[in-house]
């Protein structure tokens, strides 16, 4: 069968109307034109549509079913016709965004302060350390990625978004708590709590030691934030952890900030995209808020 969506369209007004002039004037046409539109849409189909009983024309037993048929198509049209509108728009749609874990600690914040102006958005959030994060989009899953700086090797397009200084953590009654400018090679004895591998924490944190020279031991190692934070207040060793995720402890002194030569590791958050990705006009707007609000907070912790 080869049927056109016009011709549907032109079979459901004059089934509506029962009547050709009343079809061709409503969807200004001539009515022979109108009637061609039926004869064509009959033949491919095979079977008569309408039938003509003194003046008056009537449906076929195969004019009803396929009226039903042509009404749905034009419901699921018009259905996507709108939905395309919407997507349009940057107050609609979906949102994937992945995020590496340390990021967690201030992208919330940024999230709910889209959602707060963009509130039919509905938005999918995925917390991971960085190598996992690559390995999503790799398999293309999140529409933006917020993390560390992202290997040249992947195709993607990143902008820098806010500062993230690594800072390297103690418990309040540290021997070098007051210590000033520390040189790295006095902490030679010291136990460091260090995150899992795929982390992009650690990764800076081996080149910074690298670049020192400087052999560190390691001590426990675990997964995430929170659990180094809480064994460096346990006394179980040193961290080097981004600042963001401390901030609290250091306000209320659970934890302080040795100030080591060389630190802060100065590294800076990205939002980033798979280059052929055709971000919608939400996932724009929302890498432009990020972009915003990041240089925002960087410029107020300066
Ligand atoms: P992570 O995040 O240490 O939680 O992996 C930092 C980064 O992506 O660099």
């Amino acid at each position: 069968m080869h049927i056109t969506f016009r011709q549907l369209q032109v079979f459901e007004a004059v089934a509506r109307h029962l009547s050709y002039t009343r079809a061709a004037e409503e969807l200004h046409l001539t009515q022979p034109a109108v009637s061609m539109q039926v004869k064509q849409l009959e033949s491919s189909v095979g079977l008569p549509l309408f039938e003509q009983i003194g003046k008056k024309i009537y449906l076929t037993e195969a004019g009803e079913a396929m009226l039903g048929h042509a009404r749905t198509i034009n419901r699921h049209l018009a259905a996507a016709a709108e939905e395309m509108n919407d997507l349009k728009g940057v107050d609609s749609g979906r949102l994937k965004v992945a995020i590496a874990s340390t990021v967690n600690y201030f992208a919330t914040r940024l999230l709910a302060e889209f959602a707060h102006s963009h509130p039919a958005v509905e938005i999918s959030l995925d917390v991971t350390n960085r190598e996992t994060l690559l390995r999503r989009l790799d398999d293309n899953a999140p529409d933006l990625v917020l993390m560390g700086k992202p290997p040249t090797g992947l195709d993607l397009v990143a902008a820098p978004f806010m500062d993230n200084p690594l800072v390297m953590i103690a418990p309040p009654d540290h021997r070098f708590a007051n210590g000033r400018n520390i040189p790295l090679c006095e902490l030679a004895g010291e136990t460091f709590v260090v995150r899992e591998p795929g982390s992009g924490t650690r990764i800076a944190m081996e080149r910074y030691f690298a670049e020192h020279g400087f052999e560190h031991t390691a001590g426990t190692e675990l997964t995430g934030n929170e659990a180094i934070k809480q064994s460096v207040e346990a006394g179980l060793g040193l961290a080097v952890v981004s600042v963001h995720t401390v901030e609290l402890e250091l306000a209320v002194k659970r934890l302080i900030r040795l100030d080591v030569e060389g630190m802060p590791i100065m590294r800076r958050w990205y939002v980033g995209h798979r280059r052929g990705k055709r971000l919608s006009p939400t996932a724009q707007a929302f890498r432009q808020f990020v972009i915003e609000a990041g240089t925002r907070v960087s410029a107020a912790a300066v």
